[in-house]
C-alpha cells in the first residue's frame, strides 16, 4: 500500500514537471511502463500476497495503471499537437526553391521546331535508332560497293545492323506507306565514326524533312526551308545555298548559314543538307518519277541550337556539365 501510494505522488510531480518533450515522454514511458518499470515491479510484489489481498490490490493497482496509461497518452497527444511542431519552424526564414531539372536544350528545341512545322502541315514521324542495310543504303541509292557508303558506314552490330548515320533512313519506309501528296518530318539521332571538332560530334540529331507531290520544285524546297529558318530564328539570318552531292538527291544542295566565331570572324556553316528526290529513290518505292516529284532535307539540330545561342563547341551539349545545361 505505501508502495503504491509512493508511486503515485512521483508520478504525479513527474507529470507536472515534464517539459513535454519527446525525450522526456519516452523516458517516462520507460520509467512506469516499461518490462522493468515501477508498474511491473508493484505486479511482482503483488503476485506473492494472500487471495484476499489480491482481491483488494488487484484493481487499484490495474486502476494506477490505466491511470498513467492515459496520462502518457494525453502527453503525447501535447508534444505532437500542431503546436509544437509549427514552433519548431521558423516561417521567417527564406524558403528553399525545389530543385527541379528540365529537358535538354535539345529536346527543347527539337520540340520547337517541330511546332513550326505542324503548322506548315508537315506530321512528325519518328526515327529508328538502328537500322539494316537496305534502307540505310540500298533504297537510297546506295549499290553495294558505292564510293559514296564511306561516309555513311559507321558502325556495325553483329546481326549487321547499323546505329543509323542519318535519318534518311526513314525515306523508303515513307514513300511505301504514304500517298502523294504528304509532307512529313522525322526527329532523329544519328551516329558517325568521325573525329570531333567544335562542329562535329558522333552523336548528333537530324530532322529530316520529306514532301511529295505532282508538282512540286526546288523552288519550294527553297521556300520552306527559308520560311523555317526566318520562323525559328525570328529574323532573316545571312544564308547561301550551293550544290553538292548525294546519292539520293538530284540535284543535291546544302543550305549554309552565317556563323559568327568567338574571334568575331565569320565562316558558314552548313546547316541543311537537301535536294530533289532521285527518281531511283522513287522507283524503288513504287512511285513513277515521271509522275510524282519530291524533295527532301535533313536539319542539322545540333548546329541549328547552337547557332540560336551563340554555343562555340558542339560537344558542350553531351558532355552533361549541369553549369551549360541548367542556362536553358
Ligand atoms: N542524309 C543526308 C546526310 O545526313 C542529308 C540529306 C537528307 C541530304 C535529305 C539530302 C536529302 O548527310
Amino acid at each position: 500500500m505505501e508502495k503504491l501510494q509512493a508511486l503515485k505522488k512521483t508520478f504525479n510531480s513527474d507529470i507536472k514537471n515534464t517539459d513535454d518533450s519527446s525525450e522526456m515522454l519516452d523516458n517516462l514511458y520507460i520509467k512506469y511502463l516499461g518490462k522493468k518499470g515501477a508498474i511491473n515491479n508493484i505486479i511482482s510484489e503483488f503476485v506473492k500476497l494472500y487471495p484476499n489481498q489480491k482481491k483488494e490490490w488487484g484493481p487499484r493497482i490495474n486502476t494506477f495503471k490505466k491511470e498513467v496509461e492515459t496520462a502518457l497518452k494525453n502527453l503525447q497527444q501535447k508534444t505532437l499537437s500542431s503546436e509544437n511542431v509549427i514552433n519548431s519552424i521558423d516561417i521567417t526564414l527564406p524558403g528553399i526553391k525545389p530543385h527541379i531539372g528540365h529537358t535538354h536544350p535539345i529536346t527543347q528545341m527539337k520540340h520547337y521546331a517541330e511546332n513550326i512545322f505542324l503548322t506548315m502541315g508537315f506530321k512528325v514521324v519518328d526515327s529508328l535508332e538502328v537500322d539494316d542495310d537496305f534502307n540505310h543504303f540500298e533504297t537510297l541509292n546506295f549499290p553495294k560497293g558505292h564510293p559514296a557508303r564511306d561516309m555513311w558506314d559507321t558502325f556495325w552490330t553483329e546481326d549487321h545492323l547499323l546505329p543509323i548515320a542519318h535519318t534518311s533512313t526513314m525515306q523508303h519506309r515513307i514513300l511505301k506507306t504514304h500517298t502523294p501528296p504528304f509532307r512529313v518530318i522525322i526527329p532523329g539521332k544519328c551516329f558517325r565514326y568521325e573525329a570531333t571538332d567544335t562542329v562535329h560530334e558522333h552523336t548528333f540529331y537530324q530532322i529530316e524533312g520529306m514532301y511529295v507531290s505532282k508538282d512540286t520544285s526546288l523552288a519550294e524546297l527553297i521556300g520552306v526551308l527559308e520560311t523555317f529558318i526566318y520562323t525559328y530564328y525570328r529574323y532573316k539570318i545571312p544564308y547561301k545555298i550551293q550544290p553538292t552531292f548525294f546519292p539520293f538527291v538530284e540535284p543535291g544542295l546544302e543550305l549554309l548559314v552565317e556563323h559568327k566565331l568567338k574571334s568575331g570572324e565569320k565562316k558558314w556553316l552548313e546547316l541543311i543538307p537537301a535536294g530533289m528526290i532521285h527518281p531511283n529513290v522513287l522507283k524503288m518505292a513504287g512511285l513513277d518519277p515521271n509522275t510524282y516529284k519530291g524533295f527532301a532535307w535533313a536539319i542539322g539540330l545540333d548546329r541549328l541550337v547552337m547557332l540560336k545561342y551563340g554555343i562555340s563547341d558542339i560537344r558542350a551539349f553531351h558532355k552533361g556539365d549541369l553549369r551549360f545545361l541548367q542556362q536553358f
